[in-house]
């Protein structure tokens, strides 16, 4: 981005779900699937994908790496700590990319100063306009944080922050590292900054809040209402702890109260749900019932008094259309019948493309696979098709080939189960205390990955019990974490699926640890 009017009518959406909202324990990424959340958050207009933080570990590199390569319309960001090594680091990373940034950051808090950098306030300064002059050897698009912002003193920041405008930094994103502000204090410093410091004007102050005390929405906000340009936000709120701003809250606000905010954001915003599905489904981080803008009740009304209101008009009780964030007001889509370009019309509206014929035609039978088991296809199937069919997409040393099991009432399960594992057929037996641990056994049985099973979680598809179960296992071996997804209409074979899909992620990175910020 290269406007620097803080009075601007845009608001920079910053998108940092590949970066803080990996930092929560087991929402680890391969980089394939950093690549399909970049992709669907670059086709949402996101103006800046924060896609790694480049010396966390050498996958992390070669994931910011890939994404600043494939990723065209949005800026594409790395982390650095201010240190030279860092910052390096990021700079190789973003190389690639169209419009690159990089975002360095050094903590101001007293307490994060004495304690944790053992550094005086001179020190920091110091350190801050030294990396902010070496990141801008790489891009003139250079971001500074000072970490703990919202704990820091005020007289301070003003100096660091007058100090690395001078040296070039052209965002200033002010950090409520732990979530410990109000709205109306973190709206007060946002304001008190970009009037004290006598070169605000050159920067874009942008907002970045964590949601310990549950108010990082608000707060970022606030800050909007006070001048900022930028929001970091995450999708679904994912991040460390209790999480980042939620991007799809802080959009959706600001779409639907245009009689309160003089900003606007270019976000497409029927790509939400999407983006939404696609990363709980990667993550493994499901999203509450009752969450505001993707829940699955947040547009549903049970109660038969607003059900009456909405019939007669829509407006009595929905503040938002449920098809501005991509959920169809006709949900019911296709059936066993539908035919191959009824299918193809219907992922177009969804905003679903294949990049060949071939691709379609695989998706599309499928799709007739599923349309036997299952009468009805709704949008979510269709969805997870495609999650299924891109999540495969890796080179797969494991196959599932076929699954029996066996439970009975007062038995033990059994699962027998057949795996191709590098093009030869393998098989194995065994009981467990249900058929889905029994499934896994045997599955240990063949690859024997010596794994720690850390999360088992089935959430169906749709409603009905036919409904297809989408399946999230993660995995942990040595500190390597990986999350596997499967999808079917029977939920022991999700199960397996996601199962070996968490193996091979195992078997094709080994090396690829969790990046943490403290790693490094
Ligand atoms: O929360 C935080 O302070 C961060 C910084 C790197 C901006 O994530
Ligand atoms: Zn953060």
């Amino acid at each position: 981005m290269s406007t620097t009017n803080n009075n601007s009518d845009r608001l920079i959406i910053f998108d940092t779900t590949l970066r803080d909202g990996e930092q929560s324990p087991g929402a680890s990424m391969t980089s394939d699937e950093k690549i399909r959340i970049a992709k669907a958050l670059e086709k949402m207009n996101v103006d800046i994908i924060e896609a790694g933080f480049p010396i966390a570990s050498n996958g992390d590199f070669e994931a910011v790496k890939a994404v600043a390569s494939i990723i065209k319309d949005s800026t594409i960001c790395g982390l650095a700590r201010a240190v030279k090594g860092d910052i390096d680091r990021a700079g190789e990373a973003i190389k690639p990319a169209n419009s690159g940034r990089i975002h360095t950051f050094i903590a101001t808090s007293p307490i994060h100063m004495k304690e944790k950098l053992r550094m005086s306030p001179n020190e920091v300064l110091e350190q801050a306009i030294k990396s902010v002059r070496q990141a801008r050897q790489y891009t003139d698009n250079v971001e500074f944080s000072p970490e703990d912002a919202g704990r820091s003193d005020p007289d301070f920041l003003c100096r660091i922050i007058e100090a690395v405008i001078k040296e070039g930094a052209t965002t200033i994103n002010i950090a409520d590292t732990v979530g410990y502000n109000l709205p109306h204090q973190f709206g007060a410093l946002i304001h008190d900054l970009m009037t004290r410091i006598p070169n605000a004007d050159k920067a874009i102050f942008s907002a970045h809040c964590h949601n310990d005390l549950g108010m990082a929405v608000a707060n970022s906000l606030s800050a909007v209402l006070n001048g900022a340009r930028q929001v970091e936000c995450t999708i679904n709120g994912l991040g460390e702890r209790a999480g980042n701003a939620s991007l799809e809250e802080i959009v959706m606000a600001v779409r639907t109260r245009q009689d309160v905010f003089n900003c606007e954001t270019r976000l497409d915003t029927t790509q939400i749900m999407t983006c939404s599905r696609l990363v709980s489904g990667i993550t493994g981080f499901t999203v509450q019932p009752n969450k505001a803008i993707v829940g699955a009740n947040a547009f549903s009304h049970e109660a038969g008094i607003h059900q009456d209101g909405v019939l007669k008009s829509r407006e009595t009780y929905e503040i938002m259309r449920a098809q501005d964030i991509g959920l169809s007001a006709n949900k019911l889509v296709l059936g066993k019948h539908s035919g191959r370009s009824a299918f193809k019309a219907r992922m177009a509206d969804l905003n679903i493309d294949f990049a060949s014929e071939k691709k379609l035609n695989e998706v599309f039978s499928r799709f007739k696979t599923l349309a036997d088991k299952k009468h009805e296809i709704f949008d979510e199937d269709l969805q997870a098709l495609i999650s299924e069919s891109a999540s495969e997409t890796l080179n797969e040393i494991v196959k599932l080939v076929s699954l029996s099991v066996c439970c009975e009432t007062g038995e033990t399960p059994n699962a027998r189960i057949t795996l191709n594992v590098n093009g030869k057929e393998k098989q194995a037996e065994s009981e467990g205390s249900g058929p889905v641990d029994a499934s896994f056994q045997a599955i240990e049985k063949i690859v024997n990955t010596g794994v720690n099973l850390q999360l088992y979680s089935v959430n169906n598809i749709t409603t009905g019990t036919d409904s297809q179960g989408e399946v999230t296992v993660r995995l942990e071996k040595d500190d390597h974490i990986v999350n596997g997804q499967g999808a079917d209409t029977d939920i022991v074979i999700a199960s397996a699926k996601s199962y070996v899909n968490a193996v091979n992620k195992i078997l094709a990175n080994p090396n690829r640890t969790h990046p943490q910020l403290g790693d490094v």
